[in-house]
């Protein structure tokens, strides 16, 4: 037994799942498996219909009270959560990598942005602005406001277990929504660890019920839930396929859906960049959280005249990645989530040979224990379409071009619209590229990466990838109705567009 785990108040290997009163009465119950190992770490009972019940009215209850609570109040609990975390954080961190088997130093990042985006929320509680407008008529004045919409659903994927939930619930909260989580169950144990960390700060000042956990199957408790009326905004992380499911059955009842979904991101790199950082940063963005963020590099576009250096370079780079146990330190690259994630990875190594593709390196799964593949490269050729596709493991497709118009056409040229990033040292290219005409990303980035936003900015993309932002700037709106006011302090009663109404 790992001594974090007990710190964290992870002592019994039957966790439980949060729900007020009794424990689940399903009996059912799903493991946490260590991706390193194949071993279970915990299990943990499966809510049911009736739990989900009992959480939303939980929810309910508490967001009554809660926006009522003025907003930089509520920021002064979300500065106690930020620090919370902070005091947590190693072992936060460590949970992270134990369970889903990213490196230590990306647990522990994780949990970092968990703190930034509650931090930033702090500041936010003082920002909820709205507009004032001149109205047209005397004696008038028009502002809009913004009030707190509901309880809000979280569902959350495996990959980033801590972060994804802390972007929408601390800005959730500084906005006056309670929020009900529901975690993916390839990590319900991060979730519960979270979940009370961050309760324990709520429920110290009686507002036990503004973050609530149910950890169930999708079939009853997640189909329950996007259909639920009650809940305004679901807020949705996963797969294009999730996604469009989810979007569907919220549009279908005229709910708000938030949607972070697959991205297939790419790195142009011009003649005239520098090369050194284009590795780097191709390097952590294919195989920085073993190829599963939704940020991850999945393809290279090299201009031809630095083609052939840089992808020896690449080879040679993936050559010397440390892979191992994601908890010691010097390991570079962990295993992926489980052994489902192995037979995705194999099958596209398989489609990727018969259509001709060329593996520079990697291409098998490593024996042993847990879930390990290789780091793969591949030089796509022309008849190839598996790269249209988001594979969720280390595979990255390097293609060439001559002109930089063609490369963002090409780049552009996929269902999904997350990140995207060029590397040049000249101020053409890099404008052409954040240009209108340049990519079509939520993200775009000039000699960074595609993966590892800051939570300063809007996060999500286009197309495919759903549209929705969350994270910083006003992704905040997200979180709240706006409600626009006009108020006649005169004697009169004109009419707005000028009709007159009179007997
Ligand atoms: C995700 O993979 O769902 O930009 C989120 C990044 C991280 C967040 C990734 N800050 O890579």
């Amino acid at each position: 037994m790992h001594d974090f785990l007990s710190r964290l108040g992870i002592e019994e290997l039957n966790c439980g799942a949060w729900a007020p009163g009794p424990r689940s009465t399903s009996g059912r119950r799903v493991e946490s498996i260590d991706p390193a190992t194949g071993k279970p770490i915990a299990a943990v009972a499966l809510a049911t219909l009736e739990d989900y019940e009992a959480v939303v009215s939980e929810s309910r209850r508490a967001f009554v009270q809660w926006r009522q609570l003025p907003a930089p109040k509520r920021g002064e609990i979300v500065r106690e959560m930020a620090n919370a975390m902070r005091d947590h954080k190693e072992e936060l961190g460590s949970l992270v990598t134990l369970e889903v088997g990213k490196i230590l130093e990306e647990g522990k990042g994780e949990v970092q942005e968990s703190i930034d985006i509650a931090d930033f929320a702090v500041g936010l509680s003082r920002q909820l602005y709205g507009l004032s407008m001149h109205s047209e008529r005397p004696g008038h004045r028009m502002y809009e406001q913004w009030h707190p919409i509901g309880p809000v659903g979280c569902i959350t994927a495996f990959n980033f277990p801590n972060a994804v939930w802390a972007w929408n619930a601390m800005l959730a909260a500084i906005c006056g929504d309670t929020v009900i989580w529901k975690p993916s169950l390839k990590a319900p144990l991060t979730a519960i660890a979270t979940h009370r960390v961050c309760n324990a700060v709520l429920e110290k000042h009686g507002w036990g019920g503004v973050f609530t956990l149910i950890i169930g199957d999708d079939g009853d408790v997640g189909e329950t839930m996007i259909n639920d009326r009650r809940l305004p905004l679901i807020s949705a992380t996963g797969s294009t396929r999730m996604g469009r499911h989810v979007g569907q059955a919220v549009a279908k009842r005229l709910g708000r859906s938030l949607l972070e979904l697959g991205g297939n991101n790419a790195i142009i790199v011009e003649p005239d960049a520098d090369l050194d950082l284009a590795l780097i940063g191709i390097l952590f963005g294919a195989v920085g959280t073993a190829g599963q963020r939704c940020t991850s590099t999945r393809r290279v576009y090299l201009h031809e005249d630095v083609a052939s250096d840089l992808t020896r370079r690449l080879v040679s780079a993936y050559g010397q990645v440390r892979i191992g146990n994601p908890l010691e330190s010097g390991t570079l690259m962990g295993p992926l989530i489980d052994d489902d994630a192995v037979a995705t990875y194999e099958s596209a190594i398989a489609t990727i040979r018969d259509q001709g593709g060329e593996v520079l390196c990697g291409g098998h799964r490593i024996d042993g224990s847990g879930s390990y593949v290789q780091p793969t490269i591949v030089q796509a050729t022309e008849g190839m379409d598996i790269w249209r596709h988001e594979t969720f493991a280390p595979i990255l497709y390097l293609f060439t071009y001559t002109d930089i118009e063609d490369a963002i056409a090409r780049q552009n040229d996929v269902d999904q619209g997350l990140s995207s990033a060029v590397f040049t040292g000249g101020f053409r290219a890099a404008e052409t590229f954040l240009s209108a005409a340049g990519s079509d990303c939520g993200i775009a980035n000039v000699n960074i990466g595609t993966s590892g936003a800051e939570i300063g900015g809007a996060f999500g993309g286009e197309k495919d990838t759903g549209g929705g932002r969350e994270s910083g700037s006003d992704a905040w709106k997200s979180y709240m109705r706006r409600q626009t006011c006009t108020l006649n302090w005169s004697k009169e009663l004109p009419l707005a567009q000028g009709v007159t109404f009179d007997l």
